[in-house]
């Protein structure tokens, strides 16, 4: 028997390579990826091996992240209950699809990871492994040890010879990070009228302690995705790594929020998400000159459907992709360049153009258009409009 394990060489996931292994006797498979969490994943290699793994994936993603998963949200101005980015959610059906590519290149029947059962990360590895492989074996220790404090994980670690590096000042929150975003949850965040302490942000100044100057920046779009930014061209995950540091000196993308979790329960985190911050803003932006207006529409109206499915981790699934073709065939005009300022937190637009622009000057102007808008069709507009309205009043509905 063979599992592959999403690793990321940090004590729980060490404690479940050899509990996997002692559990259910089977060979263990170590992935761990670089996915701009910040943190070195080449460390994690001598962790497996001091464990006894003998097959270590280890992987940097950070441009398929941004290209095929963050880029493609973005393009439907994706946001869960109003406010969250999405930050975890996206990243995880990246990992599924490489937990079962591994599996089926090692000879692997099932797969593992450290979620709880409380949340909503199992749901979303599990249900693009299930889409990906439908026979594959999904084992979810959390769900099924007794080894669910610090204390008890630590016994275990002295008790089966695993080394680990006991971090002192280890942060007490749960977190989770990617290119996209860092997350906070757990600590005293789990009272919603506690604010969060000001040591706790990472990425981030507090925008009191931001520059007093504005930035300004130019993004260029292609077909919806940043292909440049003041003219110059780069990759996407160079985009949003650009996009991350300025923001964070701006004090641009903080959240608080409390969520309401797949598995029924409402969550407090906090998240960092200051290039995503931006690149809502933006796209906005840029798609406010270029797309029909009842495009625009339905596409905000689709778009929390679309959050939801990425939220509750159907990234892998029929309606989820049939939605992404609609998105990506109305972003072929999404092209032009939006000027944004960045102030104390704040990121405002102040400029857009575009060679597919919609916007007609002539059309829109408060001066002399020249005869190219005629007024009085507008008379008319309103009347019909407003003939269903008279025809009731005449037949005694009154209003108000
Ligand atoms: N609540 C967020 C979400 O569901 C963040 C989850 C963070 N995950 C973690 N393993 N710390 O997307
Ligand atoms: C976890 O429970 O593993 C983290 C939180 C979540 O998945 O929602």
């Amino acid at each position: 028997k063979k599992v592959v394990l999403a690793y990321s060489g940090g004590l729980d996931t060490s404690v479940i390579a050899k509990w996997l292994e002692d559990t259910y006797e089977c060979e263990v498979v170590t992935f761990t990826a670089d996915l701009g969490q910040g943190e070195e994943v080449e460390p994690a290699r001598a962790k497996a091996e001091a464990l006894g793994i003998k097959e270590i994936y280890i992987e940097d993603l950070r441009e398929e992240f941004v290209r095929d998963f963050v880029f493609p949200m973005f393009r439907a101005n994706t946001v869960y209950e109003g406010e969250y980015l999405l930050g975890t959610s996206i990243a995880r059906p990246l990992i599924s699809k490489r937990l079962i590519e591994i599996a089926n290149e090692t000879g692997a029947d099932a797969i593992s990871h450290g979620a709880t059962g409380k949340g909503n990360d199992q749901v979303r590895f599990e249900l693009g492994a299930y889409a990906l492989k439908p026979g594959v074996q999904v084992i979810a220790p959390w769900r099924e040890w007794d080894l669910n404090s610090r204390e008890k994980l630590l016994a275990y670690c002295d008790e089966h010879d695993i080394q680990v590096e006991k971090k002192k000042g280890k942060s007490p929150y749960s977190m989770d990070a990617n290119l996209l975003h860092i997350s906070y949850e757990g600590g005293v965040l789990e009272d919603p009228w506690a604010e969060a302490e000001e040591e706790m942000w990472r990425w981030s100044v507090s925008p009191e302690n931001a520059p007093d100057e504005a930035l300004y920046l130019e993004l260029t779009y292609k077909n919806g995705d940043i292909v440049a930014i003041d003219g110059q061209e780069m990759t996407p995950a160079t985009v949003l790594t650009y996009l991350n540091k300025v923001g964070g000196e701006n004090g641009v993308g903080r959240l608080d929020i409390v969520e309401n979790r797949y598995v029924g329960m409402k969550s407090r985190g906090c998240y960092e998400t200051p290039g995503g911050t931006i690149m809502l803003k933006a796209h906005r932006a840029i798609e406010s000159i270029t797309l029909d207006r009842e495009v625009a529409h339905l596409k905000d109206e689709l778009m929390p459907k679309y959050a939801k499915l990425i939220y509750n981790g159907y990234w892998w699934s029929p309606e989820r992709e049939m939605l992404q073709k609609m998105i990506d065939e109305s972003q072929e005009c999404v092209n032009g360049v939006v000027r944004l300022k960045l102030y104390k937190g704040n990121v405002s637009v102040v400029g857009r153009q575009s060679d597919d622009s919609l916007f007609d000057e002539n059309i829109a102007t408060f001066e002399d258009d020249e005869g190219a808008y005629d007024q009085a069709d507008a008379e008319g507009f309103i009347k019909l409009n407003a003939l269903r309205l008279r025809i009731a009043a005449n037949k005694g509905r009154n209003l108000g």
